[in-house]
């Protein structure tokens, strides 16, 4: 159940999921057929311990992640952690020296992507997750490859203020990223990151974005009555806020910014990854969300 102005650790409410894709991502780099890795994705596990520990020590066979939606899952994540890669490297090539996660999470790109020099990454999330992400990684002896600069903020609130505060400099081209959010922002929260993005967003910068179609009214409900009486209650359905704004292709295009969508199902056959039968669990989620990246003109 979400409230306005809810928080979390890593280890509760909407923090959680980050650990369900890092783990996800986790699960992907052991595959020999990886389409992409991630070094510390197995190490935010093993330091959150219980299931995501017994997870990766192959201790946890009746874990969600090794369902068949589980595998579909790893799939999906492999896909979307590819595409968002290649997104940052090309932006890097393009002469970007400035990036903003949006609810950065676990994702660990500031340590494992090769950034330009002066690269200077800012990461949004709540508090507690970032902390739980620089203690971890600095705990293992890994450091940044680029300056890393956190911003610990709730992204229903005034998070433009907060990056601005924090060194954001708004005259330089950036390149945005929001991955695994916007279902767990309200519509009118939706639409406040994209104008924050816009209005910030210097000539030839860059976003992505990766976002879903919400589901019908009745089959959320469902969806949420299944996981309470499955006793799971707060680990996805009831986390997530069902709305969407305005697509974001659309949002970005009608403001100008040149747009490319990428449907999830196109992009796995891209990648030779199978795409689940539409009318199973992994078939709806996966056909319902599209990845977007655009750039604004110069
Ligand atoms: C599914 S995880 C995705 C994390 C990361 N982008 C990734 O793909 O690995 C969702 C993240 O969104 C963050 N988040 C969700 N709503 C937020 C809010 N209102 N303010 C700050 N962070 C938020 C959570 O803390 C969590 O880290």
């Amino acid at each position: 159940m979400r409230t306005d102005g809810d928080t979390w650790d890593i280890s509760t409410s909407v923090g959680s999921t980050a650990l369900f894709v890092a783990a996800a991502r986790a699960l992907e780099a052991g595959r020999s057929t990886a389409v992409a890795v991630d070094p510390f994705a197995e190490v935010f596990c093993h330091a959150a311990g219980g299931q995501w520990a017994a997870l990766m020590k192959g201790l946890a066979p009746q874990h969600k992640l090794h369902s068949e939606f589980g595998e579909r899952f790893v799939d999906f994540q492999a896909a979307r952690t590819r595409y968002f890669d290649d997104y940052f490297l090309a932006a890097a090539r393009s002469g970007i020296r400035q990036v903003v996660l949006l609810a950065a999470g676990l994702d660990s790109r500031a340590y494992r992507l090769g950034w330009r020099d002066d690269t200077v990454i800012y990461e949004l999330d709540q508090p507690r997750v970032l902390e739980f992400k620089r203690t971890t990684l600095a705990d293992y002896g890994a450091a940044p490859r680029a300056t890393r600069v956190e911003v610990p903020v709730d992204l229903r609130d005034d998070w433009t203020q907060a990056l601005c505060d924090n060194g954001f400099d708004r005259t330089a081209p950036t390149a945005w990223i929001t991955e695994g959010l916007l279902i767990y922002l309200p519509a009118d929260g939706q639409q406040k990151l994209f104008a924050g993005i816009d209005a910030l967003s210097a000539p030839a910068s860059q976003v992505a974005v990766e976002e879903s179609v919400p589901m019908n009214a009745a089959a959320f409900e469902a969806a949420k009555q299944q996981e309470r009486a499955a006793g799971e209650d707060g680990t996805f359905f009831t986390l997530v806020y069902n709305e969407q704004h305005k697509p974001a292709a659309q949002w970005f295009q009608e403001r100008d910014w040149q747009v490319s969508a990428t449907p999830l199902p196109g992009l796995l056959t891209a990648l030779g990854r199978p795409v689940p039968a539409v009318d199973s669990a992994a078939g709806q989620m996966t056909g319902n969300i599209t990845l977007v990246s655009a750039i604004k003109p110069r």
